[in-house]
């Protein structure tokens, strides 16, 4: 008996190692939307001194995401709570020989533990140092002779929201950059400038608390697509019920997390998600952001002129200043806005929860690439020499790479800085008044009493987008 019964169990654990995969490693991935490495998206060629037919960078203007971070207190509450459970299961359906994971990856899925405890949340880790260290440093041999001559980080604006993620990632920045230690002027508590979005009840009325700004995600997450994917990767951790959205979503948030922090090593839990159910998740968060800070709403687009204003502020201006740059770090609403309000990433269809077939791998709202974490946003005035057409030129990096900015007809990503004002007239304007406007009713004068203007614009928009 006791012998059958060691047959028997010796018959069910080859069987199970002869259903289990090969450990085929895929190499670390850069489709996890705003929570991916910034190393797997930038380009790491050794840098080429940057160098304009001869003209001179005379003014550098920076805006940055912070580094990795920590999940903020809810995820890490979320992820504490939700993996146990999940590994509890994945123990039997192992033992059982269920899952179709190799023996390895269900091995570091087990011993996986959150590094991380409420007290850690949201703030800088060191991965997100070395990100700021590495844009500093990269930039640093970009423009030689230019950080030779402003050499110290008095000779620039730097300027910080007040959270911790952005401050330590100002201080990595500008140590780097500047080889000596700098002070950040006190955040403000309400930041006009780099927390715009804070500071406009519309916005947070209308798009960020506002339910029906989710509408397509919401549908997006209820639809085919993605119950496809849920099962794939129940089947794959070998469960005979298909784990809810809510319970994926939080191994792909530790995923995700655990591949930011280590971009060089491939995450446990990301085993659990093969090509497509990746795209599917990215996709999932660039909707979202498609309507919360992006394209899809008109108030986004209206809020994504301070940024681009204060770039012509500030260029325009650069020889009266007294500063040779400015430095600001903040967070990725404020990038996403701003890169909507420059025209850069916008598709000519709108991100639904239909348009997944369309969109999956080519689109150019990819938050992966557009704004991961430590994402950067850089416009460079350069002076140029007398014969050629126009005294100043600008140029933008986006995430280190010169990116061409409609409406500038140089070649090289270089704009000719009357194209670029005129590109941007509109933004010299720019203005938070209308966020303050209280929703016409009653009393109002307006035309369409039972409509805010939002809606009208938003829904103009979306007749545009559709008849073209
Ligand atoms: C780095 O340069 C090589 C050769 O020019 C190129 O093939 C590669 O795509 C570049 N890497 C990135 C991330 O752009
Ligand atoms: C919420 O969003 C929907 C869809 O964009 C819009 O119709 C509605 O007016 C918004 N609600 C508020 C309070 O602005
Ligand atoms: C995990 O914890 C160790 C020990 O405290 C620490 O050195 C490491 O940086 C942590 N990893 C992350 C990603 O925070």
């Amino acid at each position: 008996m006791a012998l059958t019964l060691l047959l028997l169990t010796a018959a069910l654990a080859a069987a199970a190692a002869g259903d289990a995969p090969p450990c085929a490693q895929r190499p670390p991935q850069a489709h996890y939307s705003s929570k991916t490495a910034y190393q797997l998206v930038h380009d790491d060629n050794v840098t080429a001194a940057d160098h304009v037919r001869g003209c001179e960078a005379v003014y550098f203007w920076h805006l940055l995401r912070h580094g990795t971070r920590y999940p903020n207190v809810k995820e890490i509450d979320e992820l504490t709570k939700g993996v146990p459970p999940i590994q509890a299961r994945l123990r039997e359906s192992a033992a059982a020989g269920r899952a179709a994971l190799c023996p390895a990856d269900v091995e570091r899925m087990l011993t996986w533990k959150l590094n991380a405890t409420k007290a850690h949340g949201n703030m800088l880790t060191v991965q997100g140092e070395r990100d700021m260290e590495g844009i500093a440093g990269r930039f640093r041999s970009r423009f030689p002779a230019f950080f030779t001559k402003h050499a110290h980080a008095d000779q620039f604006q730097i300027r910080s929201t007040d959270a911790q993620r952005t401050q330590a990632s100002a201080k990595c920045y500008g140590e780097r950059l500047f080889s000596e230690p700098i002070d950040i002027p006190t955040p403000l508590a309400e930041d006009p400038l780099l927390k715009f979005y804070a500071m406009c009840p519309l916005w947070e009325r209308a798009v960020d608390k506002n339910a029906s700004a989710r509408a397509e995600v919401d549908a997006f997450i209820d639809g085919e697509v993605m119950r496809a994917s849920l099962e794939r990767v129940s089947k794959r951790l070998g469960f005979e019920e298909t784990l809810t959205y809510k319970e994926v979503e939080v191994l792909w948030e530790a995923c995700r997390y655990d591949q930011a922090w280590e971009p060089t090593q491939d995450s446990p839990w990301c085993a659990a998600f093969d090509d497509e159910d990746l795209m599917v998740f990215e996709y999932r968060a660039d909707v979202k952001y498609y309507y919360v800070t992006g394209y899809g709403n008109a108030v986004n687009l209206q809020l994504g002129c301070v940024l681009v204003k204060d770039i012509i502020d500030k260029l325009s201006a650069h020889e009266s200043l007294g500063k040779s740059g400015a430095m600001y770090f903040t967070h990725s609403t404020a990038i996403h806005m701003t890169l909507a309000g420059l025209g850069i990433g916008r598709d000519a269809v709108p991100l639904t929860a239909d348009n997944f077939a369309t969109l999956e791998r080519d689109r150019r709202w990819s938050i992966s690439r557009l704004g991961p974490f430590a994402a950067n946003l850089a416009a460079v005035l350069y002076e140029c020499p007398e014969g050629e057409n126009e005294k100043y030129k600008v140029r933008m990096y986006l995430n280190e790479e010169p990116v061409p900015v409609e409406g500038c007809s140089d070649a090289d990503a270089l704009c000719s800085w009357s194209d670029f004002r005129n590109r941007f007239a509109a933004a010299e304007s720019c203005s938070l008044d209308f966020c303050n406007a209280t929703r016409p009713n009653g009393s109002s004068p307006m035309l369409c009493s039972s409509l805010t203007w939002a809606t009208v614009t938003a829904l103009i928009l979306r007749l545009i987008s559709v008849l073209r």
